[in-house]
């Protein structure tokens, strides 16, 4: 049988590969300052109160870690100076991706799926392919598929935004100016807890994301965030970004 035929694409622009590593490094630091800062008190509530001996509705305690031993564990200064510095980043960052990107036609023809990918069937397909990790192949890797565009619509439009939202919620400099940021919550303290479970689910999508790079093609793709080149095999050659 002869060899597939293979195709160099260009597979993101400039603007996007900058973004997403200046994204990768401010999410890194946000997670492990954030880890830093929650270690200091390791209990979350729900409501406008909490506090050592409150009713909460997690402990770490409950896992096996004392509240002296997270105490000694994290650091809340230094958690404090790098959450704040990089949360300015992180938001920065992200404005500028969506100015950046936001009034280029081929953006939109990226990230949104089209009517035919949200059928049923062609979803089905798509879920099964992924449940067997097999990587899409010919001028569908090209593209993002429409599982890929879904989560990236997520993550970008509602994750994102919530982290920042529920962040100005937990800063007394912002919410003393704007305290029904606070009351649209329901209290501090659930904001809080959200801004955690939000980035649990996060560190999920890194993970998936990870090993969806691991069944695409580490180097490859690698190669397509530094250097914007994408290798594909396939009859066609159609660009995707
Ligand atoms: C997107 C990545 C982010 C992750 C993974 C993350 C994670 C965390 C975690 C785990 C905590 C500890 C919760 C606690 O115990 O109080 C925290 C606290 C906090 N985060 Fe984030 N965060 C992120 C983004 C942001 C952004 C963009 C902002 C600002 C708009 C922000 C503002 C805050 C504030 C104000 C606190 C409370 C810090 C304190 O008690 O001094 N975070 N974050």
């Amino acid at each position: 049988m002869p060899k597939p035929a293979k195709h160099w694409i260009y597979r993101h622009t400039p603007n996007a590969r900058i973004c997403h590593w200046i994204m990768v490094l401010s999410f890194f630091y946000l997670l492990y300052s954030g880890i830093m800062i929650f270690l200091h008190f390791p209990e979350l509530y729900w409501g406008k109160v909490g506090f050592q001996g409150y009713p909460a509705i997690f402990k770490l305690e409950d896992w096996g870690i004392s509240w002296e031993l997270a105490e000694e564990l994290g650091d809340r200064r230094w958690g404090r100076n790098y959450h704040y510095m990089f949360a300015w980043i992180f938001l920065i960052n992200g404005l500028i991706y969506i100015l950046w990107n936001g009034w280029q036609k081929k953006f939109y023809r990226k990230m949104l799926p089209t009517k035919q990918e949200l059928s049923p069937p062609h979803l089905k397909s798509e879920l099964k392919r992924h449940m067997k990790f097999r990587a899409a192949e010919g001028s569908a890797a090209a593209k993002y598929n429409v599982l890929q565009k879904l989560t990236y619509l997520i993550v970008l439009f509602i994750l994102f935004p919530f982290m920042i939202i529920s962040g100005f919620a937990q800063m007394p400099a912002f919410t003393a100016i704007s305290p029904e940021l606070i009351d649209m919550f329901g209290g501090r303290q659930t904001a809080r807890t959200l801004h955690v479970i939000c980035s649990l689910l996060l560190v999920l999508f890194v993970v998936v994301h990870l090993v969806q790079m691991v069944v695409t093609g580490v180097l490859n793709q690698l190669r397509g965030m530094i250097t914007g080149k994408y290798e594909i095999t396939s009859e066609s050659s159609e660009a995707s970004s």
